[in-house]
């Protein structure tokens, strides 16, 4: 029997969040719930939830809580916990949220039907942590797909196996397990038929894609992607350091499609730090690693994630972290101050850092980083940049003169991930336009598409 009535769902934190959402989205409307945007038209509310630091966990318990009181107006109401923190909790979410009707795992997803149907016969607090050897498998709903879905997430793998000590994913995500490049092509293949053009691949190592199943390596899956007619940019998260071959930084340089950009997170610049992370390299070697990503692929574009304030971690060390910033130079950091997550061994680790020391050596990290940022971006004045089309923003920029009030003002980015704005009035999402660099601000870029007469400045 299916439900009538509206769904709701609100993600937290990565990527791979915002791809499974569409899952469990796709598995409600089989159920026949439609979805609303309103959470208090749902009669279902999903959180699909992370516990990667204390700040999103307790974000998920604080937006699932506020049900309570408007379950007892509506008692049909069905309240899930889905993800992370689900697979972390069990029935020890029940603790915190009596209320909840459903916790379901990380691969607890192809049973998530079962469980509602469970509901309706009337069980209550159903908790799902259980494995799953296979990656839950649905193709995307492209039907609902506008002109907006130029860019796509793709998961092709699942858990992690490094174990670095800080981290809850391996102990909430499980065992490393990879999509068969079969289905990752089935669906990518559908998705570009639907007019999207740009995929991100997403594992929590995509290095080892692959690997344990025996099937094709990474760079040989971004080579078949990259034949894939109307698909256009090929982007990719997360890459472990240690595991970055040279086949790779090849297949950055030599496969049209595959943006110039890598997202490659170092956490600590200091030794001490990274063998306590057991992180597996050192910062010499990572150092190595990027001066071969810069010979081979000249203007690639590098971010990266930091910790800081790791168990232990001396002002050396972080100012070992301070150097390798201004050696590496990258375009754009994701800074984090170290949270304890009590499954982690990181947890029971002796000299734990003050929250007052962590915040300060964040800002001090993000104040270093904004100018470089801001320097690097101030090289690219003058060169031309192609950029793939993502949205209108509303206003025109002060002094750029708009000769016959025509023009719109478009969003984009460049392979190497910089934000780019531009004014146009032919200009399409989803477009591959080159633009002449203008301006450069700390955040973004400005600038001019070639040949385009109708756009002039006044500056
Ligand atoms: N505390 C702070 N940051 C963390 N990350 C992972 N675990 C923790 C933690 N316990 C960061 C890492 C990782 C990113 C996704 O989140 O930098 O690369
Ligand atoms: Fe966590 Fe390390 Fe695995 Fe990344 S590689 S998901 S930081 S354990």
């Amino acid at each position: 029997m299916k439900y009538s009535g509206n769904y709701f769902v609100n993600t937290i934190g990565c990527q791979m969040n915002v791809y499974d959402s569409e899952k469990l989205a796709s598995i409600l409307s089989s159920n026949g719930f439609e979805k609303t945007t309103d959470y208090n038209d749902a009669d279902i509310i999903v959180c699909n939830t992370c516990s990667i630091r204390h700040k999103a966990e307790e974000k998920a318990f604080s937006f699932l809580g506020r049900f309570a009181k408007a379950k007892k107006k509506k008692p049909n109401l069905i309240t899930v916990m889905a993800g992370c923190v689900a697979q972390q909790e069990g029935k020890k979410a029940f603790d915190r949220l009596p209320h909840l009707d459903i916790v379901l795992g990380t691969q607890a997803f192809s049973r998530f039907g079962q469980h509602l149907e469970a509901l309706k016969s009337g069980e209550n607090r159903i908790v799902d942590t259980n494995d799953s050897p296979m990656i839950y498998e649905t193709l995307p709903d492209t039907e609902c797909f506008n002109e907006n879905n130029i860019s796509r997430y793709v998961t092709i793998m699942q858990g992690c196996e490094n174990f670095c000590t800080y981290c809850v994913v391996p102990y909430v995500r499980g065992a490393e397990r990879s999509r068969s490049p079969e289905k990752i092509m089935e669906e990518i293949s559908l998705l570009a038929k639907s007019g999207v053009k740009e995929v991100t691949l997403l594992g929590q190592n995509v290095n080892s894609y692959g690997q344990r199943e025996g099937e094709i390596s990474f760079p040989q899956l971004l080579k078949r992607i990259n034949e894939i007619d109307d698909i256009q940019r090929i982007r990719f998260a997360t890459s472990h350091p240690k595991d970055l071959s040279m086949d790779l930084i090849y297949a950055i340089r030599d496969l049209e499609k595959v943006c110039n950009h890598l997202h490659l997170p170092v956490q600590s610049g200091s030794n001490n730090v990274l063998k306590k992370m057991n992180r597996g390299y050192t910062r010499e070697l990572y150092i190595e690693r990027i001066a071969a990503l810069k010979e081979q692929c000249p203007g690639i574009g590098l971010s990266t994630d930091m910790i800081v304030g790791f168990p232990s971690e001396t002002t050396e060390d972080f100012q070992e972290t301070v150097k390798l910033l201004h050696e590496v130079e990258f375009d754009s950091i994701f800074a984090f101050t170290y949270s304890d997550r009590s499954s982690a061994p990181a947890a029971k680790f002796p000299n734990q850092i003050d929250e007052s020391e962590k915040k300060d050596r964040l800002n001090e990290l993000l104040k270093i980083q904004e100018t470089i940022t801001e320097k690097k971006n101030q090289i690219l004045v003058g060169k031309l940049l192609k950029i793939l089309v993502e949205g209108k923003s509303n206003k025109l920029r002060d002094g750029f003169k708009d000769l016959n009030g025509t023009l719109k003002q478009m969003t984009g980015r460049s392979e190497s991930n910089k934000i780019v704005h531009f004014p146009s009035e032919h200009a399409n999402i989803g477009d591959i336009l080159e633009i002449e660099i203008k301006n450069a601000y700390p955040h973004s870029l400005w600038g001019y598409p070639v040949g385009d007469e109708t756009v002039k400045n006044e500056k």
